[in-house]
């Protein structure tokens, strides 16, 4: 039996705790979160609220309920070193530690990454630390296709990208500017076409084990409209990759992962140890890499977690121990969707703290709690993504219709995209793709 110390509170967390508990050789979970997640609270046996930049109230909880090991959900308490911290009081973790977060909280450190140790992937790119030749970058060498990205952790808003929410040069350069004065250094790289997909792996510092593929759905509207959000759903299919990848594209992007662990290694002197979160693009001639991350992502955690068929503590202890070769690591041939409800107004102007109902879940759906409170008299919305519904069978449209049975009993000021998962925008995505191959030349 394993006390479990799980660091964070939404639905990323909700599932990574269920998943824990399903360990043959038993795990207790204790949580430290910025809220009471209604989900998290009655599988936990401690559960303590706090911010989770509170370091010393982290290890003083560690202290107090005294784990075998932690995990944690999201990458700023990875950026600010709890890893590291959570080590020095003699508690391991299934995490990256500060140095080999980097990966995530500096944008410039992958690609110098990538580059470095030439591993393929890498768009035409430049950091800048002041604005000299900026102007020309964007217009010469990108041809005006362009992305501007803030160094830093920004939670997916200090991305930019030329004709989503930049339009011209000078737009382009205004806003590397002012990433310039609050950053002093901003990146800038060529504009990717094609496809998204997610592909993390399990990582032990040596050995990398990689889990299906996902897509998440970044727009907040139907036929990806509205503004950028947290991922609004998600899906995955039964064979584990993508309907529009090709095979080499599934191992490419596996091999860039393995590739870049061992170079965090030959880079820091650090093991990578944790989740790897390669956000991939397919493009005509191959897979590139769009981002690292350093954790679970969400929503995609809850696509291939309830799938997961090996113990999951038992992985996790061996990316502690560096003991994942030989592991087989198995997941369920089941097709997954996941379908986020969000307050009305989100990302930009949420409804929060009003109280929503949910009634009875159709039988067969996996419910997630997000961003919601739960409190004396009921569930107060967060602000935030609130409420994960997956389904899962032999196929997408089953998968996708379990996942939107779920969807009508929830009562409050809520919505959630309809297309996710469906025939129509999978046979969208389908066809663009074919339309950016076709164009090979
Ligand atoms: N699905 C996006 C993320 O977890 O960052």
């Amino acid at each position: 039996m394993k006390k479990i110390l799980l660091i964070g509170n939404g639905a990323r967390e909700h599932v990574i705790a269920e998943t824990l508990l399903r360990s043959k050789s038993g795990a207790e979970v204790v949580v430290f979160g910025s809220a009471k997640n209604p989900g998290l609270l009655p599988i936990s046996s401690a559960y303590e609220v706090g911010n989770l930049s509170d370091f010393d109230k982290i290890k003083d909880f560690a202290k107090h309920t005294r784990p075998d090991y932690a995990i944690v959900g999201p990458e700023a308490p990875i950026a600010g070193g709890i890893v590291d911290m959570l080590k020095e009081i003699g508690v391991k973790s299934a995490s990256p530690f500060m140095a080999t977060g980097a990966l995530e909280s500096s944008k410039s450190f992958a690609r110098d990454l990538l580059a470095k140790y030439k591993i393929p992937g890498n768009p035409k790119f430049k950091v800048f630390h002041d604005a000299d030749g900026l102007r020309n970058f964007i217009e010469k060498d990108l041809s005006g296709n362009y992305v501007v990205k803030a160094d830093g952790l920004k939670s997916g808003k200090g991305v930019k990208v030329s004709g989503d929410h930049l339009f011209t040069t000078d737009e382009g350069v205004a806003y590397a500017e002012q990433c310039l004065k609050e950053d002093g250094k901003v990146m800038v790289e060529e504009k990717f076409i094609g496809q998204e997909f997610s592909l993390m792996s399990f990582v032990d510092g040596e050995n990398v084990a990689s889990m299906p593929a996902v897509q998440d759905h970044k727009r907040a509207y139907d036929g990806d409209k509205g503004p950028n959000t947290g991922g609004m759903g998600s899906y995955s299919c039964a064979d584990h990759s993508m309907p529009f990848l090709n095979a080499s594209d599934l191992q490419d992007a596996h091999d860039i992962n393995v590739a870049v662990a061992k170079a965090v290694y030959e880079e820091t002197g650090v093991y990578y140890k944790g989740i790897m979160y390669g956000g991939f693009i397919a493009v005509k001639n191959g897979v590139r890499l769009i981002e690292y991350n350093v954790r679970f992502g969400d929503p995609e955690a809850m696509n291939v977690l309830p799938i997961l068929r090996t113990d999951f503590s038992e992985i996790c202890q061996a990316i502690i121990a560096g003991e994942l070769k030989g592991m087989k690591i198995k997941f369920e041939k089941k097709a997954t969707v996941c379908k986020y409800l969000v307050p009305d107004g989100y990302p930009d102007k949420p409804v929060k703290g009003v109280k929503i109902e949910i009634g009875d879940i159709p039988e067969g759906v996996k419910t997630y709690y997000a961003s919601v409170d739960q409190r004396d008299d009921g569930l107060y919305l967060g602000g935030s993504r609130a409420v994960a519904f997956v389904g899962m069978a032999d196929n997408l449209e089953d998968a996708s219709a379990i996942a939107t049975s779920a969807l009508g009993s929830v009562k409050g000021p809520v919505f959630y995209r309809k297309d996710i998962g469906t025939k129509e925008l999978i046979g969208k995505r389908v066809e663009m793709m074919g339309e950016v191959r076709g164009v090979v030349s």
